[in-house]
């Protein structure tokens, strides 16, 4: 006897990049991120409060709960959850998908996690060298095969949809499955129009498929989904992923969603049956409340319009600060780079001292190893994502105020080195 017991459990499982943040964050300003005086320019949350500015609906305060409530939920959702979903997309973008094409899950995360789990050998994810730093930990854990897409200043962080079913040295047989977030996190660039037909033309071919992550939907004029161009979804492999998270403004509801096929479905919900239990009855009545035709109407138009003005004043201080933007048309990030010389960890340590941060990019670099190896230098040290999700529209100045005196003190200091 005696020693330490080594633990059962994978010594490779560190918490997701933005986590890491906030640890650091605490350890050097002495409060967690999100407590009064702080700045969340790192959090990826959207406000929690009507967007009054812009006529945004009020957030339903209650739900009732009945004895049925009570009862075990059905394991791919509660139907008027599922029926919700589909209304609101059939109508908002013509699609033809049915309570069986829609399986519920406790947010975004569990559902593409469970994707990634059950995807067969064969089958091999492509994603952007910069996305949403939950992917690489996803694709680590389910022993995903991915390869990477180059995304550079070169093809201004928005790689050809082509780049994404590129097979160059693999097994003919080997399928492809392509990540994507769009709006994309952090880069906010978006595929629409005519581009996003074409990636769903590309997904729906044989041997393809895609993950289409589109959490951030309604942040981009007007609303963006692929699921306006799907033809065939029983016959495909083509996912797309929801959530209340970000455009319904409610995170904390924990509730998400994949639009499959019907056999796609089938064997999600038969995973949720032994795995999952099916998703909390509240939350999913909550949802359906969101849902409501014309509260959602109102609620999209006013997330398009706040945060589109958010994002354009936002960017436009940036750029007069002397930062590179390199932000697309969407979602609620901004994709900046800092000047020769300067890093984003550096830039960090600054701004934790003032109670702010930003995420640094390297989390975001899918081609990174996942367990930390120092000698390992990101392709990306001098950019950062700033969110602007959280901000309410009166810290504006504040918040470009603080960052300039951080960033001018940091230049400063650079330039005199
Ligand atoms: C790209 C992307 N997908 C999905 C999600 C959904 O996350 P959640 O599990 O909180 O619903 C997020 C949230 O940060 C995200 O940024």
């Amino acid at each position: 006897m005696g020693g330490k017991v080594e633990s059962f459990l994978s010594d490779n499982c560190p918490p997701m990049g933005i986590y890491e943040t906030l640890y650091a964050f605490r350890d050097s300003f002495g409060q967690f991120m999100g407590t009064e005086g702080t700045h969340p320019w790192s959090q990826g949350f959207p406000l929690t409060t009507p967007l009054e500015k812009f006529g945004g609906p009020s957030l339903p305060s209650s739900v009732d709960v009945t004895p049925e409530d009570r009862f075990y939920p059905k394991a791919w959702g509660h139907p008027a959850l599922r029926e919700a979903i589909v209304d609101y997309y059939n109508s908002r973008y013509g699609s033809t998908i049915t309570p069986e094409n829609v399986m519920i899950f406790a947010g975004g995360r569990p559902g593409i996690y469970t994707v990634m789990a059950f995807l067969k050998e064969h089958v091999q994810v492509s994603i952007g060298n910069i996305e949403w730093p939950a992917y690489l930990d996803i694709m680590e854990q389910t022993n995903t095969k991915y390869q990477i897409v180059p995304f550079t200043k070169e093809n201004n962080f928005h790689p050809s949809n082509a780049s994404y079913y590129d097979r160059t040295g693999l097994d003919p047989d080997t399928c492809m499955m392509p990540v994507i977030s769009n709006p994309q996190n952090p880069s906010g660039q978006t595929r629409s129009g005519e581009e996003l037909r074409e990636l769903i033309e590309m997904a729906e071919q044989p041997g393809n498929g895609i993950l289409l992550d589109e959490a951030y939907e309604m942040f981009h004029s007007p609303s963006v989904s692929g699921i306006e161009f799907v033809q065939d979804l029983d016959n495909s492999n083509v996912f797309i992923a929801g959530a209340c998270t970000k455009g319904l403004q409610s995170p904390g509801i924990r509730i998400g969603w994949m639009i499959a096929s019907k056999t796609n479905i089938e064997t999600m919900a038969n995973y949720s049956s032994f795995g999952m239990g099916g998703v909390s009855h509240p939350s999913q009545h909550y949802a359906v409340k969101l849902l409501e035709p014309n509260r959602v109407k109102q609620a999209r138009k006013a997330v398009e319009e706040h945060y589109n003005w958010q994002r354009e004043r936002y960017g436009k201080a940036f750029e007069e600060m002397g930062l590179g933007v390199y932000t697309g048309n969407g979602g609620f990030y901004h994709w900046l780079e800092l000047p020769e010389g300067m890093t984003s960890g550096e830039l960090n340590k600054r701004l934790f001292k003032r109670g702010a941060a930003i995420l640094c990019a390297s989390d975001c670099d899918m081609a990174r190893p996942h367990s930390k190896d120092p000698s390992y230098v990101t392709p990306y040290e001098r950019f950062f994502r700033f969110s602007f999700g959280p901000l309410l529209p009166e810290t504006f100045e504040s918040d470009i105020q603080l960052f300039k005196e951080v960033f001018d003190d940091y230049r400063l200091e650079i330039q005199g080195a």
